[in-house]
């Protein structure tokens, strides 16, 4: 059963495999950094962020080297920026402790900021040609299915680990996540061209469409935000959020929570007097904008100001300024300040 599943997986990526940029490359930063993105994006979107980020930071040594703004600047848009900021600390101790080469084995890996067991298993598997598992969601669902089983991690992990041969387990792992993005999806697979299809239990059994039950996620909390775009002239007001926590590092225009049935414009002007240090006058409504994040959907009410003085303070935000449009473009907005800053725009 294993040699087959081997087998029969391999040569079917060994005929049609993606042409994936990562996959052109042996170079453990190049690999590692693409794994990194990939942890919570779709390869579609990943693939110009990554070429963008190796074109900008070529070696683990010029990452290190970096500020963590310009890595944010780099990663802007593709959330889940706890990824680049682990990836920047990561780089440092890689240059500060392992004479900047990433490390071969799994433990020593996993003992770098942002990298856990699945991360791990790709480098391991796909940079050092170790055989160590990966079970991402996509590797996760084919798996379960070709036992049938529930999909708790706890029994597909050591599965992974017995199927993963020690000649090529770096394909082997990336074969096995590529069937579950393109072949075996979560709602109609297409088992009549999946080459596992044959010692597929859960096919046998008609089970795919049930199989692997669905983890239960908490709902995602709501929550509404005024956000002010104050104008001086020709430059706009922006706001850099503290390190840590929900866009953590990246600018946005200020925002400021809103409980429920307060009067947007009213709130962002006081928070604006009080938190920053600006007097300012509401001009205009704009659209809500939506934008979900895994935890939390957020509603955002922009409202445009226009500035009638007053001496910034940083307060709240660890930093303030005023950006004309060609400084906003440079600067690492959050994907939501950018769907705010579409919106001023008028699209
Ligand atoms: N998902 C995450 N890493 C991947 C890889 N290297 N190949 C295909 N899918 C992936």
């Amino acid at each position: 059963m294993i040699e087959k599943v081997r087998a029969a997986l391999l040569s079917w990526f060994d005929s049609g495999r993606r042409d994936l940029p990562w996959r052109k490359t042996r170079d453990p930063y190049a690999i590692w950094v693409a794994e990194m993105m990939l942890q919570q994006t779709q390869v579609r979107t990943v693939v110009p962020y990554y070429q963008r980020f190796l074109a900008r930071f070529p070696t683990v040594r010029k990452l290190a080297r970096a500020s963590v703004d310009e890595v944010l600047e780099a990663w802007a848009g593709l959330g889940y920026y706890g990824r680049a900021r682990n990836l920047h600390a990561a780089a440092r101790e890689v240059v500060d402790h392992h004479r900047g080469k990433l490390p071969e084995d799994e433990a020593a890996l996993r003992a770098l900021p942002g990298i856990g067991r699945y991360t791990a298993g790709a480098i391991a598997s796909i940079a050092f040609g170790r055989a160590a598992p990966v079970l991402d969601g996509n590797a996760a669902r084919v798996l379960a299915r070709l036992v049938a089983h529930d999909g708790t991690p706890s029994l597909l992990w050591p599965l992974a680990a017995d199927l993963v041969p020690p000649d090529r387990p770096g394909d082997f792992n990336q074969a096995l996540m590529e069937l579950g993005a393109t072949v075996c999806t979560p709602r109609d697979p297409t088992c009549l061209i999946c080459p596992l299809a044959v010692l597929c239990e859960a096919r046998r059994q008609g089970r795919t469409g049930e199989l692997p039950r669905p983890r239960r996620r908490a709902r995602p909390r709501e929550a509404s935000a005024a956000c002010a775009i104050v104008e001086r002239g020709a430059q706009w007001l922006v706001a850099k959020r503290p390190p840590h926590g929900l866009l953590g590092g990246l600018w946005e225009f200020p925002t400021f929570d809103l409980a429920d049935g307060e009067e947007p414009a009213a709130v962002a002007e006081r928070a604006l007097r009080f938190d920053l240090g600006v007097e300012a006058v509401a001009i205009e409504r704009l659209r809500p904008v939506r934008h979900a994040f895994s935890h939390l959907r957020l509603r955002v009410e922009p409202v445009r100001f226009e500035w009638r003085g007053g001496r910034l303070k940083s307060g709240r935000y660890p930093s303030v300024r005023f950006a004309g449009a060609r400084a906003i473009d440079r600067l690492a907005l959050s994907a939501l300040a950018r769907k705010v800053l579409d919106r001023l725009r008028g699209s």
